[in-house]
């Protein structure tokens, strides 16, 4: 079932995507070479907590953590842990998922750290083109097919690859629902978008194949011929005349109180 969210709902959901997004924009400016993904971790919790959020991740499905946090050639869902030091030439994913006011806001990001090989900054940049290329063709009438379409067509012109296996999604008051946004696909294919439809578009794009595999602890997924990967997300709404990107903010909205935990 796709539930669509009144102009209300639209409103209060704005609010929990925007927290998401001053999250995620607060651990990429916080992110030093030396740091743990462990401790951007403890800083997504309590930048959440503080504000009356909800880390939505934490415990889901037991999801161990309140974000995920996915380097190099881990395409999503890395746990964040001690273990895994930000060095120079690395590329992380920090993905963030807020619940405030019973909604659901769900952003990421591929931050690089210090000097990235130019093909690998290469790789993040297409990505982010996908992404925003994706939301651009989303209107009242468009189909779901029509986003995945552009998005694998930027993907291969630039001699990368797109994962299968795990998709945008309807979001709201439940974190995961319908519809499925598969970032490859057909033109006028698929279901057709409507005003006040809610849901993220998150491509993950591979320097080499598009294949993946989970790892042992049942969460890390990582490209199956270990070629580094890169992933943005943003939620989106629906309008009358077009789509809106609730996930984001004015630089005029970054207040003092924001650069605090
Ligand atoms: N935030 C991820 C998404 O974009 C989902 C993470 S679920 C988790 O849909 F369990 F892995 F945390
Ligand atoms: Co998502
Ligand atoms: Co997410």
């Amino acid at each position: 079932m796709i539930t669509l969210k009144s102009t209300r709902e639209i409103e209060i959901m704005k609010e929990s995507c925007k927290m998401a997004a001053k999250t995620l924009h607060f651990l990429g400016k916080n992110l030093r070479v030396g740091m743990t993904t462990e401790d951007i971790n403890k800083m997504c919790h309590e930048y959440t907590i503080n504000r009356n959020g909800i880390p939505a991740t934490l415990n889901y499905h037991g999801f161990p953590a309140s974000l995920c946090t996915s380097l190099n050639e881990v395409i999503c869902h890395g746990i964040p842990s001690k273990k895994d030091v930000l060095k120079n030439g690395d590329i992380v994913n920090l993905d963030v998922t807020t619940i405030y006011k019973g909604f659901h806001g769900d952003t990421n990001h591929t931050f690089l750290i210090g000097d990235v090989k130019p093909e690998i900054k290469k790789l993040v940049d297409v990505t982010h083109q996908c992404l925003m290329a994706g939301i651009a063709v989303c209107r009242p009438g468009a189909r779901v097919g029509d986003i995945g379409a552009i998005i694998e067509e930027i993907a291969h012109d630039n001699g990368f690859s797109v994962v299968h296996e795990y998709c945008g999604h309807g979001i709201g008051r439940v974190f995961h629902e319908e519809p499925q946004i598969t970032h490859f696909g057909k033109r006028g294919t698929g279901v057709e978008l409507r005003p006040g439809m809610t849901f993220t578009i998150e491509p993950m794009i591979n320097f080499g194949k598009r294949h993946c595999k989970v790892l042992e602890d049942g969460w890390t997924v990582v490209t199956k011929d270990r070629s580094w990967s890169a992933q943005f997300e943003h939620t989106i709404c629906i309008t009358e005349s077009g789509h809106e990107i609730m996930t984001t903010f004015s630089p005029d909205e970054w207040t003092a109180e924001d650069d605090k935990i």
